[in-house]
Order: C-alpha cells, then sequence, then structure tokens
C-alpha cells in the first residue's frame, strides 16, 4: 500500500473525529501529495513513527528504550513520538489512538499483555497506518493487522533455561520455584511453557509459580513469601534478571547463599544480572536481546516504502554460565 493512501487514509480519520485532529492530519497531507508518496520519494522523506512502550519495568526495558531512541533520529530520517505505558494496557490503547489520530507514518509497539488488541489494531488498519510489534507478540487471529513482528522466541528461551536445569540437576530430586513475568505478557506465557516443557520428565518439581511482574521489587516480595512458605527451595527460575535480583536479597536476607543454598536461571543477561552471574549469585542466564532499534528502523523503512517485509524476525539469543559471564562482561553493551 502506498504512503499517500496510508495518509490520506489518516486524514479521513482525523477528519471524523475532532476539528483539532483535523488540523494535525490536514498540515501533513499536503506534504504527502508534493512529495508524491511511497517509492523513492518515500526514502528520503522523514517518517513519523508513535512508539508506544511498555514501561521501564527492568533493566531489559530501558535498554530496550535506548536502542529505540538512539536509532529511530532525526539524522536517521525518523520523527519518534514515544510514549510509556507505564505497565498498563490501556495507556497503550489510548497511546495508539493518539498516534492514529496525528496521522503517524507507522505505529509500532511492544504489547503490554498478549489479549485484547484486535479493536484498536482495526482502528489503524482502517486508518491506513501500518503496525510494527517488537519485542512482544498479540494473541490477533489476524495476520493482516499488523505488518511485523520483531522479537526473541520466548518458548526457546524457556526451553533454554530448563534444558541446562535438567543438564545439571536432574537426579537431585530439586524444588523448583517459578518468579513468572506481568501475567498474561507474551514472555510470560511462553518462559513458563518453554521451561515447564523442558523439566517435564526430569525429577525437577516445580512447586510454586507466582508473578513478580519483571520488576525488582516485586520479584524480592515475591522470593520472600516463597521462602516463608517453603523452607526446603532448591532452584529459582526467573522469567527475568530483575526479579532474580530480588530473589537474590530475599535469599541473603534468609541467611541462605544464592547461587549455592538456592540456585537461580534466568532470563535477559543484562549487566546487573550477569554481574551477579559472574559473581556466583546466578547460576545460568539466557539472553534476550533488547537491541531492537535497528531492525525496526529497517522494517519501518521498508514498510512505509510499500516492499514486503518479513512476518516475523526473530531476534537470535545466546545463553551464559558463570564463566562465559566473565569473559562477556567487560563488552557488553547493556
Ligand atoms: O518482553 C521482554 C521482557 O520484558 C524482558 O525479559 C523483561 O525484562 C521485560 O520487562
Amino acid at each position: 500500500m502506498g504512503r499517500n493512501f496510508r495518509r490520506a487514509g489518516a486524514a479521513v480519520l482525523a477528519a471524523l473525529t475532532t476539528t483539532a485532529l483535523v488540523a494535525c492530519s490536514s498540515e501533513q497531507a499536503p506534504q504527502a501529495e508534493e512529495n508524491g508518496g511511497g517509492g523513492d520519494d518515500a526514502a528520503t522523506e522523514t517518517i513519523s513513527i508513535g512508539f508506544s512502550q511498555v514501561g521501564a519495568e527492568s533493566g531489559w526495558r530501558a535498554a530496550n528504550t535506548k536502542s529505540i531512541q538512539d536509532t529511530l533520529t532525526a539524522e536517521n530520517g525518523f520523527d519518534l513520538k514515544f510514549s510509556d505505558a507505564q505497565q498498563k494496557q490501556e495507556n497503550q490503547i489510548q497511546a495508539i489512538r493518539s498516534y492514529i489520530q496525528q496521522g503517524v507514518d507507522v505505529i509500532a509497539f511492544s504489547p503490554v499483555v498478549e489479549t485484547g488488541w484486535d479493536a484498536v489494531l482495526e482502528e489503524a488498519k482502517a486508518a491506513s497506518i501500518p503496525v510494527i510489534l517488537t519485542d512482544r507478540a498479540v494473541d490477533s487471529e489476524d495476520e493482516s493487522l499488523y505488518e511485523s513482528f520483531i522479537g526473541s522466541d520466548f518458548v526457546l528461551e524457556g526451553e533454554m533455561a530448563g534444558d541446562w536445569a535438567v543438564e545439571q540437576y536432574d537426579g537431585e530430586g530439586f524444588k523448583a520455584v517459578e518468579l513468572q513475568g506481568t501475567t498474561g505478557a507474551a514472555p510470560m506465557i511462553d518462559r513458563q511453557q518453554g521451561f515447564a516443557d523442558a523439566i517435564a520428565g526430569s525429577d525437577i518439581e516445580m512447586i510454586d509459580s507466582q508473578t513478580g511482574n519483571f520488576t525488582r521489587t516485586e520479584g524480592k516480595q515475591v522470593m520472600e513469601g516463597f521462602l516463608q512458605k517453603y523452607d526446603d527451595i532448591d532452584l529459582v527460575f526467573a522469567h527475568n534478571d530483575d526479579m532474580g535480583l530480588g530473589a537474590i536479597e530475599a535469599i541473603e536476607a534468609a541467611g541462605k547463599v544464592p547461587g549455592k543454598d538456592i540456585k537461580i536461571i534466568t532470563v535477559d543477561a543484562v549487566k546487573d544480572g550477569m554481574q551477579a552471574l559472574a559473581d556466583g549469585k546466578i547460576n545460568y542466564i539466557v539472553e534476550c536481546n533488547p537491541l531492537l532499534g535497528p531492525d525496526l528502523a529497517e522494517i519501518a523503512k521498508k514498510v512505509v516504502a510499500g516492499e514486503e517485509v518479513q512476518k516475523r524476525i526473530v531476534v537470535e539469543d545466546q545463553a551464559f554460565d558463570q564463566e562465559a559471564a566473565k569473559e562477556a562482561l567487560p563488552d557488553r553493551q547493556y
């Protein structure tokens, strides 16, 4: 679909809503007409992109935000409108609606949860504004509601964590607890599934699983509760580093040694997590690469130019044990 058509669609939608919005869109529409839109012209024109971020819940999220803000710059041909949803779906929906009304060229967002997006995505489609998903998926059956989804394979991350646990600890009758990410978020659902599949058939038993909402504070609180409830925890699987770091604080406060008395496996591999791994307080980390800005910029440019893009771009992740963390830390970017 050409760029002119998209802009015209956005302007029509704006005209149907409020006067202020008409003013906003009509300022942009002549520019599209002058430049002819689409094709080669689109490559030299500034692309306005509205990005709705999940929040600022973790070190991973901070690195992801930085990557997006450092890449989608004016020098790179972008006019970035960025909003932080503070982990609330209603804030994201509001931000997306505002981007539709502003008639941006592209909308990108990292959905806080998987469900409940169809209505707003249909509004974007009706306004002919392409949508790119980054980091997290939506569960929409209609794949025409978005152009591309760029992000890690979270099921694989959970499996990698579980495979390592089985390799290291199967046969020892380990009791494990799980610190889940935000309830209903794709990484929470998929990492839980991947880990459960990997340990099935081993003698590692998952005795409890609760959400710590991907934050250090809640990870610590949930772990404190687990430690009060059970005196025989051998292993923690935390869906991200921050919750694992919170768990370390709770374990130390309970007079136990993290990484020894209670083993810890996390996901992300941000600097704080990698430092704790190198220090022996975490036992294994599966990476989740947050540097999605360059891929998003490339896909956004292609979409605006009307080029074909891949529906799913899987970001590759590695994993680190304590020795590998010591080697990787000096060059770690985030
Ligand atoms: O969606 C990616 C996850 O979200 C990261 O693992 C976590 O740290 C973040 O909050």
